[in-house]
């Protein structure tokens, strides 16, 4: 009875677990992205993904007239806010984010005020 023939496309499977791991915390069971913390890669990810087509990698870029989150001063319960709401021509996240995934960015978003000289 051994198992053979059957093992295919090994490559395919680490192409989706790459695609989960990289692009989607949705991937994981719970939505839990391993913890408050969650991966500082994943969280930087998605904020490229969701924001930084916008707001830029640094939160500078301001396409679309994107506010700079470098310099932004809303509170966090303001940030957060804004993230499931949107505002002008951001759109709301509400419907596409989990709500570990809007903590986790909204850290991200505040750090990126202390990275700014
Ligand atoms: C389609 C472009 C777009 C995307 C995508 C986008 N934003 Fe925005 N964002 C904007 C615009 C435009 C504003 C300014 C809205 C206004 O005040 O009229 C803004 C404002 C903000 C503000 C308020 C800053 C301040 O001081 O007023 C925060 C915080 C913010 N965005 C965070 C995010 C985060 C986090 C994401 C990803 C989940 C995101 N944005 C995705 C366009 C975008």
């Amino acid at each position: 009875m051994a198992i053979q023939g059957s093992r295919r496309r090994p490559r395919l499977v680490l192409i989706v677990l790459a695609l989960c791991t990289g692009v989607s915390v949705a991937c994981s069971p719970g939505g839990n992205a391993g913890g408050p913390q969650g991966d500082p890669g994943q969280v930087t990810a998605l904020f490229n993904a969701r924001c930084g087509i916008c707001h830029g990698a640094d939160g500078k870029m301001g396409y679309n007239n994107a506010t700079d989150l470098s310099t932004s001063a809303l509170s966090r319960d303001e940030v957060v806010a804004r993230i499931l709401q949107g505002k002008g021509t951001m759109p709301p996240f509400r419907d596409l984010l989990t709500a570990d995934q809007v903590q986790l960015l909204t850290d991200y978003t505040l750090q990126l005020r202390k990275a700014t000289p």
